[in-house]
């Protein structure tokens, strides 16, 4: 049913299971002595950091941030509100960010910023998908699934208006979804 409004996949669900093992062999190997906490951004973090996880071969805790800055449109605000913030103290720790894109790099400048004054020892970031070409701050995420032009993409967690983040792929919505609204 959701199919029938996506224009184009830009990411296979059988890519984005490829994505997660490489990237969550990678992790393995780094982190494998240093017990990360793996930091998901809600609400987009969900299917990637889910299937992510379960490739990562060594302890990890999990946390959770409610971060937002978007506000419903396809146009990022520049405005980052901190909905829910971490339960768990950073200080002396390893942190992974985890995220769905990365598109202006602001949200998670704020974040990386944000845990570092709190005293995390190292934080990284992890994200499904990079779309350098829209950034505004000086940010180079570690691990990259893959590298995406400046596009407004769906799926996998992300959404428009909330919509959409079930599908099991990354696709570009057809034009008319944003007209008929
Ligand atoms: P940034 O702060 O501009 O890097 O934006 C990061 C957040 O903006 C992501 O976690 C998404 O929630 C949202 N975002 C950025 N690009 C897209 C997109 O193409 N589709 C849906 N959400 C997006």
């Amino acid at each position: 049913m959701l199919d029938k409004d996506i224009e184009k996949i830009l990411v296979s669900a059988e890519e984005i299971d490829e994505i997660a093992k490489r990237l969550g062999k990678i992790i393995t190997e780094e982190y494998k002595d240093k017990f990360p906490i793996v930091i998901g951004l809600l609400k987009g973090c969900v299917p990637f950091m889910g299937k992510l996880i379960t490739e990562i071969d060594c302890h990890i805790e999990l946390g959770f941030m409610d971060v937002s800055s978007y506000h419903g449109g396809i146009q990022s605000s520049g405005d980052i509100k901190i909905k829910k913030d971490l339960n768990i103290p950073v200080k002396g720790r390893h942190v992974i960010i985890t995220e769905d894109i990365v598109d202006t790099g602001r949200t998670i400048k704020v974040i990386m910023d944000l845990l570092k004054y709190r005293g995390a020892i190292s934080v990284s970031v992890v994200t499904l998908l990079d779309k350098p070409e829209g950034r505004v701050v000086v940010l180079d995420p570690e691990y990259i699934g893959v590298t995406i032009p400046k596009e407004f993409v769906v799926g996998y967690g992300l959404d428009y208006e909330e919509k959409y983040r079930n599908l099991p792929y990354v696709g570009v919505l057809k034009p008319e979804v944003y007209s008929t609204k």
